[in-house]
């Protein structure tokens, strides 16, 4: 057995032994994926982005964005916005919903977001970080934490600058995408450059970007120092991903491969979970999208999709994934290059 990489850290009142974090992805990282997910070792949970204008408090949809689950604490509400008044709003809603930790984005490299001077955007303003962390600090009781990329761009990284600035402000935790704003998800993460961030401050530093196995979380650990892993797109139709991050971060054995009958059960509870919480309509879009993703490098999954993502009846949706994933059985996962989509 390996020896475990990260010791985990102290976040408010909790203690984050198990430091592997679900990377929030608007429109995928919902209450019934985290559910899923949670159970594959993730130690803090975050949820998808919700915008801090006040008009979209109390909306259904920011309501059921916000919704947490009993069985998935710790767990950040994440919000995005620049005006600090509105963003303080934001915060206090989300210590209201049940957050055990408000996350501030600004990361996001969205045009429509940046546009209003948030996510990404807010890196090239250093003094409107401080004056928006500083304001959410002091609005709220539990922890605020930070989620940023490198910079805007090549010429103007200034990850160091505003980590420290975030513990100046009084934030708890950063995590860092080792992408600039420019990047958007081109090239490689720079893990170096969470070093950097890293070495510029004592709160613990969460690495992101481009983990896709046990392997490269223990790679981004090494080069980094990083003090805990996030694991974004990987986990996409792969939540046992996780499970493997997992494994390598705290010493155990690496889990075998879902069996077909293991991976049918998972995207049946995805189903049935998309269905309770947004209801046929909306699940059924989301779960073409998931369940593309879950068949992605199966056996004949190119067919597969060809069905599905057509299908608008929701039994029949149920009821051609079971025949499909239950049809896996015997059949090795063959190498997506064979099976493009
Ligand atoms: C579809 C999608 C939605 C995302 N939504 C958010 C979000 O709401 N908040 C956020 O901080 N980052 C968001 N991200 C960025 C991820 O959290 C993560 O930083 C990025 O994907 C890099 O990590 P990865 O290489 O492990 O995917 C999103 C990424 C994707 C692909």
């Amino acid at each position: 057995m390996n020896k475990r990489l990260l010791p985990g850290f102290r976040l408010g009142k909790y203690m984050i032994n198990d430091p592997l974090v679900l990377a929030p992805m608007a429109g995928i990282t919902d209450l019934p994926f985290r559910r899923i997910c949670k159970r594959f070792g993730v130690g803090l949970m975050v949820t998808e982005m919700i915008a801090s204008r006040a008009v979209d408090m109390g909306r259904e949809r920011t309501e059921r964005m916000a919704e947490l689950g009993a069985d998935e604490h710790p767990v950040s509400i994440q919000i995005a916005g620049s005006d600090p008044e509105f963003v303080t709003e934001a915060a206090r809603w989300a210590v209201g919903h049940g957050a055990d930790f408000v996350d501030i984005n600004m990361g996001c490299p969205v045009k429509k977001i940046c546009k209003q001077v948030a996510g990404s955007a807010m890196l090239r303003d250093e003094p409107l970080v401080a004056r928006v962390l500083e304001a959410v600090v002091a609005a709220v009781e539990v922890p605020v934490t930070l989620k940023i990329r490198t910079g805007w761009d090549d010429q103007s990284k200034n990850v160091e600058r505003i980590a420290r600035i975030a513990e100046a402000s009084g934030i708890q935790l950063l995590t860092v995408h080792g992408r600039t704003r420019a990047q958007m998800f081109h090239g490689h993460a720079c893990w170096e450059d969470i070093g950097r961030a890293k070495a510029a401050v004592s709160i613990p530093v969460i690495g992101n970007g481009d983990i896709i196995d046990g392997a490269s979380a223990r790679e981004m650990i090494r080069i980094s120092g990083c003090d805990g892993v996030m694991v974004g797109r990987a986990v996409q139709g792969n939540p046992w991903v996780l499970g493997e991050v997992y494994a390598a971060i705290t010493g155990r054995p690496i889990p075998e491969k879902p069996t077909a009958a293991e991976r049918w059960a998972v995207v049946d509870e995805h189903m049935q979970q998309l269905a309770a919480h947004h209801g046929i309509r909306t699940a059924s879009k989301l779960a073409r999208k998931h369940v593309l993703w879950y068949s992605k490098g199966q056996h004949g999954s190119a067919e597969f999709r060809q069905t599905f993502q057509t299908m608008t009846d929701w039994q029949q949706m149920l009821d051609v994934a079971a025949t499909y994933f239950l049809s896996l059985d015997g059949h090795e996962q063959i190498e997506e290059s064979q099976d493009a989509a």
